[in-house]
């Protein structure tokens, strides 16, 4: 797949690492491009402007905070019709909790600003250090969430977090965003404030 990932910060280097290793064709894209062009390099991606990336891609993945989320993915022009993966957690500036939830969530305020964009949330509750350290967890496969409303661009998810090798378990609609948001900050919370690390990943598991 052509994949344009917009931000080049912890997760925008590890998915394009992650991405680019698995055969998929990774362009970054972000403010400074020469920050996009020397974490590129590494990651076997290649930097390109924000119109160039979004063009040709087939699934764009928004990495910046979450207050920046819409800015970013408007300034690579027109996405009508685009697969976004957006993976914010959309937490308060002291990361005490999260901004906003319960009726709503940060994927559901994006997708509403960017209409027409085929908006999908994935590894809010993955972390940078978990991509990089690939998907086994002691023999299991680690899971990736992701949730949508729109059948072929939850596919093309799907097959992109297959490809990291990690299980993609579906989530359900756009709306189920706002359960995702506070597992990601659980997440954060597990892995920070208990000083569990960030080698953890949440999982749904089932007997038999
Ligand atoms: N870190 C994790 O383990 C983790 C896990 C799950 C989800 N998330 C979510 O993933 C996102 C990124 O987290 P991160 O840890 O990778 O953050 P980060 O290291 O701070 O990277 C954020 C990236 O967003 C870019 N950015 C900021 N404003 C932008 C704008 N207006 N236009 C374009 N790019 C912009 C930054 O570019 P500059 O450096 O040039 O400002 C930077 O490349 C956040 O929404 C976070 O909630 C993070």
């Amino acid at each position: 797949m052509k994949v344009a990932i917009v931000g080049y910060g912890n997760m925008g280097s590890a998915l394009a690492s992650g991405l680019a290793k698995a055969g998929h064709t990774v362009a970054l894209t972000g403010k400074n491009p020469a920050k996009a062009k020397e974490v590129a390099a590494k990651a076997g991606a290649q930097a390109l402007t924000g119109a160039e990336a979004a063009q040709g891609a087939d699934v764009i993945i928004a990495t910046a905070p979450y207050n920046a989320q819409v800015d970013a993915l408007k300034a690579l022009g027109n996405l009508s019709g685009k697969v976004v993966i957006e993976i914010s957690n959309p937490l308060k500036a002291d990361m005490s909790g999260l901004q906003l939830g319960h009726s709503t969530s940060a994927a559901e305020e994006i997708a509403k600003q960017l209409p027409g964009v085929k908006v999908v949330k994935a590894f809010n509750t993955t972390f940078a250090q978990v991509l990089q350290a690939g998907p086994d967890f002691n023999g299991a496969k680690g899971q990736v969430f992701f949730a949508g409303d729109d059948a072929g661009a939850k596919n093309q998810v799907k097959a992109l977090i297959e490809s990291l090798g990690f299980e993609a378990t579906d989530a359900g609609p756009l709306a189920n965003s706002r359960y995702l948001e506070p597992i990601g900050m659980l997440n954060i919370w597990f892995g920070y404030m208990a000083e569990k690390g960030t080698g953890i990943t949440p999982a749904w598991i089932r007997r038999g």
